[in-house]
């Protein structure tokens, strides 16, 4: 969370960083604000909410910022204190000559502004940041030198941090470090620029230094000095990034939200596109490393990750249990890192993540790999911490994703695991081929199905649109689609705030079930298969309680009529690739509540989309 940049040139900085900024949103947007050197000292702007009220108070600063050239900035997903104007990063020092921007959490800030405060120096705001700027300052008065102060400042340091630090006594440098936080450098000619993530200036250069663990990096427009934490230069490796700039369009659509929705049947063809060549061809997934031996030895396998992803992970563990007899554990990662998990050299560890940045999955990735475990990543984002840590990698190319809320990614997540599931189950002979044959047939037929879905957006807008004044929301669903009901609660109140909740439908008669009245919605995901019955049993019981029923179904029975007020209707598919299917309506259903309450769809309030804190 919180995403920073820099730059050091000859080109007018401020558009360099704003814009930066701006391909960073997605990291927070509780406040931003940039530190540009002007003449003769370093002028900090900051401004609380969203970029558009930064841009807003540097356009009344204009000619004073506008042949600055060096300078760094801040976007903010508030951690410690309130999204403020004195919260708002750079921060600064009782003097005013250094500033500085900063990803992540300082652990030990407490004690460090004892320490401080003891030495004199005086705090303006509640943030964790602001102690690593004094810190800084404090021993850059004894060091003089803003890279030596930095590395003796790291020492000190407990917790996570990328920054930017520059310093007026030494004009025209930045000087960056961090630790499990990402930063990367972008090289250009005579220019340097640095950030949390390399949309920020990928249409400047693709050249990049990933800056490693502890490193500091001390920049001037002319060269980069890259020490080690002991202090010894050392060689970066430079690589060139594989993006292309991308112009982040919502080609005519109200919402990001929405255009990548549409995206979804697109996307699930480029994935299956050469690994299913047809349904009589095997698998080809060649990013997998697992050899015949490794999946014979393997005992388990754990599923870490966290919020949507996880609920990717969740129907993962349900086909790979099915397609290759091979138990599975699935665990959110800010749980897996705290007890002593069991893993071995036996046990294939996969990782989910979206963004492939996410702290806490990172954090136990890392943790399994050094337990020997083999670690297969299933990412959008190749280039991410987690795909470098990765034996083997699933990239799941759903394209950048802008929306907060994860549309896309899940999809083509999901669309991954039941490639890898059947990968498996093909080595290692689970399945039979008439099943292989079927369920990668009817694989290939889910975009259109999906286009079926979207075709008809209008009558799921008007369903929409009846429940959107509620203050609570129930989904239920069995077996495969269990996750789907948690998925479809949490796409509902992340955008709309309404209090919605996944339950499996066997368990309402266990305590929810006492929440039911004629104020209350039900959403049922029942489709065609094993739990239809039981489902539609679970039904019975929610509308003898009085609520307001809606189905989400595959099937054409008509008593459906008597039990439901409401009936959204998707083409039909097989129950094992049903959680496909029905996560769309309910995309839209979350979407069109939100909208129609004037929501803030695409950047939803307290969230950002890459989660770069524990
Ligand atoms: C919900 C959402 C989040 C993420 C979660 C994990 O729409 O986007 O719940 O799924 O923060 O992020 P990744 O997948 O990047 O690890």
């Amino acid at each position: 969370m919180c995403g920073i940049v820099g730059y050091v040139g000859n080109k007018p900085v401020v558009d360099i960083l704003v814009d930066g900024l701006e391909q960073l949103e997605y990291r927070g947007y509780d406040s931003s604000g940039i530190a540009v050197k002007c003449s003769d000292k370093i002028e900090i702007y900051k401004a609380e909410g969203k970029l558009c009220n930064l841009r807003e108070e540097l356009s009344s600063h204009a000619y004073e910022i506008s042949k600055a050239t060096v300078g760094i900035g801040h976007i903010r997903w508030a951690t410690h204190g309130a999204p403020s104007v004195v919260n708002a990063h750079p921060h600064t020092c009782n003097c005013g000559k250094l500033v500085l921007v900063h990803n992540g959490i300082i652990e030990n800030y407490k004690e460090l502004k004892a320490e401080l405060e003891a030495k004199g120096c005086k705090f303006r705001s509640q943030t964790d940041t602001e102690t690593v700027a004094h810190l800084i300052a404090n021993i850059y008065g004894e060091v003089k030198d803003l890279t030596k102060a930095v590395h003796l400042a790291a020492k000190k340091i407990e917790g996570a941090y990328a920054l930017c630090i520059m310093h007026n006594d030494e004009p025209d440098k930045i000087v960056a470090t961090k630790r499990n936080a990402p930063l990367v450098i972008g090289l250009g000619e005579g220019e340097y620029y640095i950030a949390s993530d390399v949309p920020a200036f990928i249409k400047h250069t693709k050249q990049a230094i990933y800056l490693g663990d502890n490193q500091v990096a001390t920049i001037t427009k002319s060269s980069i000095k890259i020490e080690n934490e002991n202090m010894l230069e050392i060689s970066p490796k430079v690589e060139l990034l594989p993006w292309e700039p991308v112009a982040l369009s919502k080609m005519g659509y109200k919402h990001f939200m929405l255009k990548e929705i549409h995206e979804q049947p697109d996307i699930i063809r480029n994935i299956l596109v050469g690994k299913i060549k047809t349904s009589d061809n095997n698998i080809v997934l060649d990013e997998v490393n697992l050899t015949k031996d490794t999946l014979k030895n393997l005992n388990r396998i754990q599923i870490i990750a966290c919020g949507t992803s996880l609920h990717a992970a969740m129907v993962g563990k349900y086909i790979i249990e099915d397609f290759c007899k091979i138990p599975v554990d699935i665990e959110a990662s800010s749980e897996y890192i705290y007890r002593n998990t069991v893993t071995d050299k036996h046990t294939l560890v996969i990782g989910v993540s979206q963004s492939g940045e996410t702290a806490d999955t990172l954090t136990a990735i890392k943790q399994s790999k050094a337990r020997g475990s083999h670690i297969l990543i299933i990412t959008n984002r190749p280039d991410s911490a987690m795909a470098r840590e990765a034996d083997s990698l699933l990239s799941v190319n759903a394209g950048i994703e802008v929306s907060v809320a994860a549309t896309k990614s899940y999809i083509a997540q999901l669309t991954s695991f039941y490639l890898l599931a059947l990968y498996m189950a093909e080595i290692k002979g689970t399945m039979t081929s008439d099943n292989l044959k079927k369920i990668k047939s009817e694989m290939l037929l889910l975009p259109q199905k999906i286009e079926q879905i979207l075709a008809h957006k209008e009558e799921i807008q008007k369903c929409a649109r009846k429940y959107a004044n509620t203050r609570d929301f129930i989904y239920i669903a069995r077996g495969i689609n269990y996750p789907t009901a948690l998925e479809g609660a949490l796409k509902l109140k992340e955008i709309s705030y309404i209090n919605a909740t996944g339950y499996p439908a066997g368990e309402l008669k266990h305590g929810p079930i006492a929440m039911l009245d004629e104020t209350m919605p039900v959403l049922s995901i029942l489709m065609n298969g094993s739990v239809y019955e039981k489902l539609l049993s679970n039904s019975e019981e929610a509308k003898a309680r009085n609520a307001r029923m809606i189905a989400l179904t595959n099937s054409t029975d008509e008593k459906l009529n008597d039990l439901f007020d409401s009936i959204i209707r998707v083409p039909d598919v097989m129950e094992l690739l049903s959680p496909l299917i029905a996560m769309i309506p309910l995309q839209l259903i979350a979407y069109y509540i939100a909208e129609f309450l004037g929501k803030d769809v695409d950047q939803p309030r307290n969230l950002a989309k890459s989660v770069t804190v524990e």
